[in-house]
């Protein structure tokens, strides 16, 4: 059942670990960004990253990694991170959330996860997605 995967994917590390470790994440992230940056749908969002997308792949894959309980690699590199203030000079609306998560839900759907995993991770990923969309809403409206 949904309850008792999501009560274990959030256990310790076993999110990192159903998502193939940094090797799985960082395979998720290179389609991620392939894909934003291949499909006309992803070009408002794509375009919205600096032009090192190096960089922005190196950082989502690193933040990733200990956000699913795994290593803390964005803070080992980069420092402490809060992710709707990362964003907020952006404009970031429901039509650039949306994009994004569809994005991502096309890209995990063609990883090799378990079925209950994809649906999880859509899940979670949903939460920082949209307190990033309140806090520039709010910068907007300030
Ligand atoms: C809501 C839709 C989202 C959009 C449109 C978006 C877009 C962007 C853009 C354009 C940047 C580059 C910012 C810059 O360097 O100026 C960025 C950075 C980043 N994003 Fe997102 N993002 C979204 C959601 C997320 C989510 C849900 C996560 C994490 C689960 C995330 C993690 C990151 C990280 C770690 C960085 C690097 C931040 C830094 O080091 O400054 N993003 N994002």
């Amino acid at each position: 059942m949904n309850t008792t995967a999501q009560r274990q994917y959030g256990d310790g590390d076993a999110s990192f670990q159903a998502a193939g470790g940094e090797l799985g994440i960082r395979r998720l992230v290179d389609a991620f960004f392939d894909r934003m940056s291949m499909d006309s749908r992803y070009a408002t969002i794509y375009a919205m990253h600096p032009a090192d997308k190096l960089t922005s792949r190196d950082k989502l894959c690193r933040f990733l990694c200990g956000w699913l309980g795994g290593p803390k690699r964005y803070q080992e590199k980069y420092g402490p991170i809060n992710i709707p203030a990362a964003h907020q000079h952006l404009s970031i609306t429901t039509t650039e959330r949306d994009q994004w998560l569809s994005c991502m839900a096309e890209t995990i759907a063609e990883q090799s996860f378990h079925a209950e995993f994809k649906h999880y991770l859509l899940v979670q990923l949903a939460v920082p997605a949209d307190a990033i969309r309140r806090r520039c809403a709010h910068n907007l409206s300030s």
